[in-house]
């Protein structure tokens, strides 16, 4: 039987990637002042997430996760949000036609803070501090001030997801998401791209579909499904004090649920499954994902679904892999059958992002963004072969026009990476390259649903 669980039952064990606070009351402090704040999303949401996450493991449906690496207290501002949704519903719509099933949008975003480092301190030069750790904890400037943790950013992470979470609300269902403007999501610089005019195209379609819907009586005043969409958050639940505050037992089910987003994942890092992370994560009910690396066996990875999602429920896991594009045929194949053969119910997700980071010449961070299509290429490939279903991508991506993963069919190169170079951690795929991703990873759904379409079609005729 499995041990009894808390919200703060994590502190009794082995963490690593924790801050060193320099004064424990101040953090106690915060926490507690944390502790009554309103709930960021509502359990209700978290569970018909998961219903929607479990039609996907059931082999129906496509996962779209994405936003930045680290969101920026510096960044936050209403036209960012705003160009990074539009982008993201670009990217559904484009999905959405393709696939002919339901997308599930979740952002990597209103709470996507904190950052699990390599190495507890950065050296530049002679001087050496502590590594930046995402603004939730301290700042990113090379000072010894700045890296010090501070807990008030946590209040500040709080406030900016709040209102970050707002807006995107008033977004999904307030008119923005609405099929009838599916032209103007094609906005700013993506508009003149080749991307932008591949995205036209489809927009026209859709746009035709639409009238000749409106002439049968069904429009988006009418129909709601039109007019809006549901967009849920998540964010890698690394700074579990934070994380506790937010817990809290939802008032029907009397269950335990993670209030801080709808969906918490647990990095390639934290995942030792006695250890901390692993702990908090097993006791909450929301949607969590798994990344998981090349250095992940079948045998580890039974064990943490075992750990993690004990009853088995679909919807509840979500493995978002992250080998690099030429490890994926070695290391998908071994977990995807482990977890067939034990009956366990995933869903299977890609992230090409990780796997694929370089330094560039320059010194600039990068990522090859052929890799990146690479990597989904042989995610597709290896589901396919396997017989399962490849679910969903997470990526780390933004609405400006930056200029931080090398190529992509504006084909920018290792030494304009420091024209627009902007991310405070990884670098992100712009505009453009995830559209250009959308469209990569529509067709191979396409294929998927040929493949599926083709015995049936063998059956009829015989
Ligand atoms: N409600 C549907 C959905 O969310 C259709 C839809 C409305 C939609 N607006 C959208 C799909 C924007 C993608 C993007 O899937
Ligand atoms: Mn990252």
């Amino acid at each position: 039987m499995a041990a009894s669980w808390n919200p703060d039952s994590w502190r009794s064990k082995p963490i690593l990637q924790v801050p060193e606070y320099p004064d424990a009351t101040v953090l106690r402090d915060v926490e507690a002042k944390l502790a009554t704040f309103p709930p960021l999303v509502f359990a209700g949401e978290a569970r018909e997430l998961k219903r929607s996450l479990a039609t996907i493991a059931n082999g129906h449906g496509f996962l779209l996760q994405g936003g930045d690496c680290a969101e920026s207290f510096a960044e936050h501002r209403a036209d960012n949000i705003r160009d990074f949704f539009r982008v993201f519903l670009q990217m559904a719509v484009v999905l959405t036609y393709a696939g002919g099933s339901p997308v599930t949008k979740v952002g990597r975003i209103a709470g996507q803070f904190a950052k699990p480092r390599s190495s507890p301190n950065e050296k530049k030069g002679d001087v050496e501090l502590p590594s930046y750790r995402g603004d939730i904890i301290n700042g990113s400037e090379f000072t010894s001030e700045a890296r010090i943790p501070d807990p008030q950013r946590q209040i500040e992470a709080y406030r900016q997801s709040a209102a970050t979470l707002n807006l995107i609300r008033a977004f999904a269902t307030g008119g923005y998401a609405d099929l009838e403007r599916v032209h103007q999501w094609n906005m700013g610089f993506v508009k003149d791209s080749p991307q932008g005019h591949r995205y036209q195209v489809l927009a026209d379609r859709i746009a035709e579909t639409m009238s000749f819907m409106r002439a049968c009586g069904i429009t988006s005043d009418n129909t709601p499904q039109l007019r809006a969409t549901t967009f849920y958050t998540s964010h890698e639940a690394l700074l579990l004090g934070f994380e506790q505050a937010l817990t809290r037992t939802d008032s029907t089910s009397g269950e335990w649920y993670a209030t801080s987003g709808h969906m918490i994942w647990i990095g390639d890092r934290t995942r030792q499954p006695d250890h901390a992370h692993v702990e908090y994560c097993r006791g909450i009910r929301n949607p969590i994902g798994l990344k998981c690396g090349p250095s992940i066996e079948p045998d580890g990875l039974l064990k943490l679904l075992d750990i993690l999602s004990p009853r088995n429920e679909p919807g509840r896991m979500t493995l978002i892999c992250r080998f690099g594009h030429d490890k994926v045929e070695k290391h998908l194949p071994k977990l995807i059958r482990a977890v067939e053969k034990s009956g366990r119910s995933v869903v299977w997700s890609c992230d090409p992002m990780h796997g694929n980071t370089i330094s560039a010449v320059s010194g600039f961070k990068t990522r090859p963004f052929d890799r990146i299509l690479k990597e989904v290429e042989a995610f597709f490939d290896v589901h396919r072969a396997e017989g399962t279903h490849a679910g969903g991508i997470h990526v780390e991506m933004t609405g400006q026009n930056v200029t931080e993963c090398t190529g992509g069919a504006a084909a920018i190169s290792e030494m304009e990476l420091s024209d627009r170079y902007h991310t405070h951690c990884d670098p992100r795929l712009n505009a453009d390259q995830s559209l250009e991703l959308a469209f990569l990873v529509a067709e191979r759904m396409k294929l998927e649903r040929d493949a599926r379409a083709a015995p049936k079609a063998v059956a009829a005729t015989a």
